[in-house]
């Protein structure tokens, strides 16, 4: 790797790649022990959860009717663009940080701060809206033994109102089972990654055979008249910074169509780029990373198709619930019985989520605070008995619990919605670069079809940004600018690199 360059000027230095494989062999490293089969079921466990459970309902009701199983189609190719980059960088650079590594390799520091203050909040607001979708369907599952969680705690004090474009109090005080199971799976993230790994292993068991039960049970009740009319919003829904480019828009002026459908349901898809914040663990990264990024994509897109057609083909779109659509389908079809078994394995699928997304979060923050961007001695910490970033996993415990606890879900959603698809811009981008300046560096697996896949990975990414409320745009805009304040007063004074160099 002698042709890597050393750091040239100030918040553009990239950080070798032969010094990222050295430090993967340091001292205070994360244990190897997942192998293909437990990435692919990390995956598979932080894919399937709220959006395809929860959002759903909303988004087929609302903003694409029958047509969703398309935006299926759309956000689930834009994903497999996103995960063939994701998996040349995981092989290539196959230690913690994910996104923010790769960017670190090949863009520079300041890019490398922007997607790993990025990845936070993809990270951490998609925690809380599953937090917040948890909550609902958990209530859903102990309504039907007759507990109620009193309205005061049992969801967030507001609500989004499409109607009106803003949010409405709900005259709930606080989402209190959202912050409840954040606190819980923070304390067994806090424990350890193997009991994790095979709490993670039952609970993915456990949902795909909810998906597969609502597959193979619910085909029996397909009545093909409920997929007319198929796209009763229109194909698209198209908004560029609230100018209104395509399709239609709902009362408060967001777009709706089968296109924003794929925006807004494209938060069922989040979740395989975090196994690839799992490369350190990875007994044999260079193989197994890939695997687990790309399998467990695959195997989710077909699952999700097949149920969104079985769904809107059981019930009208425009009767489907919002809260819990998938289990109530079924009571709505008189099959009370298995209404109370899926919104029980919903609560299971959804929990494997939040246990994913936690579990990504702080090995971000750790890769970060080894380079010296964020203070290591509280997110560089790595419990002596338990050798995991225990400090960090708290700290996003707290922000995850508060957002979950006072926000309503769909916000939460949107927001890392947004964020999730520029760190992917940024990734896809960032394998164009790669290839380009340094076409020796090894890649045990390389992106087929470059430049095209990459190409279309930010092209199709930039396409669903484009099909979110605008609001989003400013929210995200917002974020990234405190990240700078913290990168120029902090990060830029004590990188490690910037030391190294002067
Ligand atoms: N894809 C994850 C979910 O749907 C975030 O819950």
């Amino acid at each position: 790797m002698s042709t890597e360059s050393r750091p040239t000027s100030q918040v553009f230095a990239r950080k070798p790649l032969a010094l990222l494989l050295e430090e993967a062999k340091g001292e205070n490293r994360l244990r190897r022990i997942l192998g293909p089969v437990q990435l692919t079921s990390l995956g598979v466990g932080a894919i399937i959860g709220a959006g395809i459970f929860v959002a759903t309902g909303a988004a087929a009701h609302n903003i694409a009717g029958p047509s969703l199983m398309l935006s299926y189609v759309v956000a689930g190719i834009t994903c497999i663009f996103a995960a063939l980059c994701y998996a040349e960088f995981a092989a290539m650079v196959p230690v913690a940080g994910s996104a923010y590594t790769y960017a670190y390799a090949t863009l520079g520091e300041l890019f490398a701060w922007i997607i790993g203050w990025d990845l936070i909040l993809e990270y951490g607001v998609s925690s809380a809206a599953v937090a917040t979708g948890w909550s609902a369907y958990f209530q859903s599952a102990i309504s039907k033994i007759g507990i109620h969680i009193p309205k005061l705690l049992s969801e967030s004090p507001w609500k989004y109102d499409p109607a009106t474009g803003h949010f409405a109090s709900t005259g709930a005080a606080m989402n209190l089972p959202a912050l409840i199971i954040v606190a819980i799976v923070t304390a067994v993230l806090v424990k350890g990654i193997h009991e994790s790994a095979n709490f993670n292993a039952a609970m993915v068991a456990i949902k795909v055979a909810a998906v597969l039960f609502v597959i193979g049970v619910g085909a029996f009740f397909i009545d093909p008249a409920n997929w007319h009319p198929f796209a009763p919003f229109g194909w698209t829904g198209l908004n560029v910074f609230g100018h209104h480019v395509a399709g239609q828009t709902d009362p408060a002026g967001a777009p709706i169509g089968t296109l924003a459908g794929a925006a807004i349901i494209f938060f069922a898809y989040i979740g395989f780029d975090s196994v690839s914040t799992h490369t350190e663990e990875a007994k044999n990264p260079q193989r197994d990373v890939p695997i687990g990024i790309v399998v467990s994509l695959i195997l989710c897109t077909v699952l999700y198709i097949a149920v969104v057609a079985v769904l809107t083909g059981m019930v009208k779109y425009d009767q489907l619930d919002i809260n819990a659509p998938v289990s109530i389908a079924f009571s709505q079809k008189g099959l009370g019985w298995a209404e109370g078994i899926i919104a029980a394995a919903g609560v299971a699928g959804i929990t494997s989520v939040l246990l994913v997304m936690m579990l990504s979060g702080p090995r971000v923050f750790l890769a970060m605070a080894r380079d010296g961007l964020l203070p290591k001695a509280t997110f560089g910490d790595v419990h002596p008995k338990f050798r995991t970033p225990w400090k960090s996993t708290i700290l996003i415990g707290i922000f995850v619990g508060t957002l979950a606890g006072f926000l309503p879900i769909d916000a939460l959603l949107h927001l890392a919605n947004i964020g999730t698809l520029l760190a992917f811009v940024i990734v896809c981008a960032a394998v164009l670069i790669m290839r380009k300046k340094h076409p020796e560096a090894e890649r045990p697996f390389r992106c087929p079809w470059v430049p095209f896949v990459p190409v279309m990975g930010v092209l199709t990414c930039l396409l669903l940004m484009f099909s979110l409320p605008t609001a989003n745009w400013w929210r995200l805009i917002t974020w990234l600018a405190l990240g700078f304040v913290i990168y120029f007063l902090y990060g830029k004074k004590h990188s490690v690199m910037r030391q190294q160099a002067s």
